[in-house]
């Protein structure tokens, strides 16, 4: 059973080769979208996830294409864009989940890598003033311009299409508008922990791009969106646990369910904003978090 309904309609979702994106990919496909582009700076997983949400879509004729693409990068962003209105003539759900933590390229086996080169662990923890402009540079590319970058296509390209409705069961028509876009921010987008500068501003960026798109789009039809996740057991998760190995102790001492989130968890909420259950929906930063912001006073 799909726990979300979509209407049809046409998705393309960034960071679709791993963790979330890859998740609202399957989501999506379980909840009736009728195609999805699935891009990712990492094309060979992206294609393996493509080919895996052929195997959930309900549509008879859905259709995944698997496409290259750096967030960071403009024409790359560009050329996505128009590949997916090449493929399918729209745009009605846009999902921004490609991100990174930090810029140093994490190292698969910390714990072998600690012993035999003797790296020091806590430097994986950057305390403000060894922050580097090159680790703050990269995760604000990838992270907030990245956002940027993509939102602005998608609003560009959502303007210039044609608005859709559906009747409901009780006979009424609702307006799904001309398109929607869902940006995975973080419940750091609301506040602070130490040592994670970068991340924590690139995070409240994606926010602000939400709220000003939000505005923005609202005339034209377009609603935009922001789920702001706890932890959610992705690569990345396991990569943040592996750096800071008390992380599971931190989730048992301050989430209620002890846990944290499944990575569907977060992409049928995402599936949610986008469907015609969300249409009144748009500007907010949606927190997805067992209430650890309700405790953990985080501004
Ligand atoms: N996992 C968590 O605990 C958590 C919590 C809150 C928010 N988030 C956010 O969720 C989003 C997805 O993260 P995830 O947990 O699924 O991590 P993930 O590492 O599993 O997936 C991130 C994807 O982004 C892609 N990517 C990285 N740089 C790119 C670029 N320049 N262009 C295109 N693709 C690029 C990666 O290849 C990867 O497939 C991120 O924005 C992250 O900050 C994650």
């Amino acid at each position: 059973m799909a726990v979300i309904k979509l209407e049809g309609g046409f998705a393309l979702i960034t960071g679709a080769a791993s963790g979330i994106g890859k998740e609202t990919a399957f989501t999506f496909a379980e909840s009736g979208a009728a195609g999805i582009l699935l891009a990712d700076i990492d094309e060979s997983n992206a294609l393996v996830a493509a080919e895996d949400s052929k195997k959930l879509a309900v549509d008879p004729a859905y259709r995944a294409i698997a496409i290259h693409v750096d967030v960071t990068n403009a024409d790359s962003v560009n050329s996505m864009v128009a590949y997916a209105v090449k493929e399918f003539g729209r745009i009605d759900y846009c999902v921004n989940s490609a991100g990174v933590s930090i810029a140093i390229p994490f190292p698969t086996d910390i714990r072998r890598l600690t012993l035999q080169c003797k790296i020091d662990i806590s430097t994986y923890f950057i305390p403000f003033s060894n922050s580097s402009v090159e680790d703050y540079d990269k995760v604000m590319r990838v992270n907030a311009k990245g956002t940027f970058l993509v939102t602005q296509a998608a609003l560009k390209q959502m303007s210039v299409q044609e608005p859709r409705d559906v009747t409901t069961t009780r006979n009424r028509t609702r307006s799904l508008g001309r398109g929607t876009i869902v940006n995975v921010a973080s419940v750091l987008s609301f506040g602070a922990i130490p040592q994670k500068v970068a991340y924590i501003a690139s995070k409240h960026a994606v926010l602000g791009i939400t709220k000003v798109a939000a505005l923005e789009g609202g005339p034209l039809g377009i609603r935009v969106n922001c789920v702001c996740p706890a932890w959610v057991r992705t690569a990345m998760f396991v990569e943040e646990c592996t750096r800071a190995p008390h992380t599971a102790d931190i989730i048992k001492a301050m989430i209620s369910q002890g846990r944290p989130a499944e990575p569907e968890e977060v992409s049928e909420s995402i599936g949610f904003l986008c469907s015609a259950a969300g249409s009144y929906i748009t500007g907010v930063g949606f927190i997805i978090d067992a209430g650890l912001t309700l405790t953990a006073h985080l501004g």
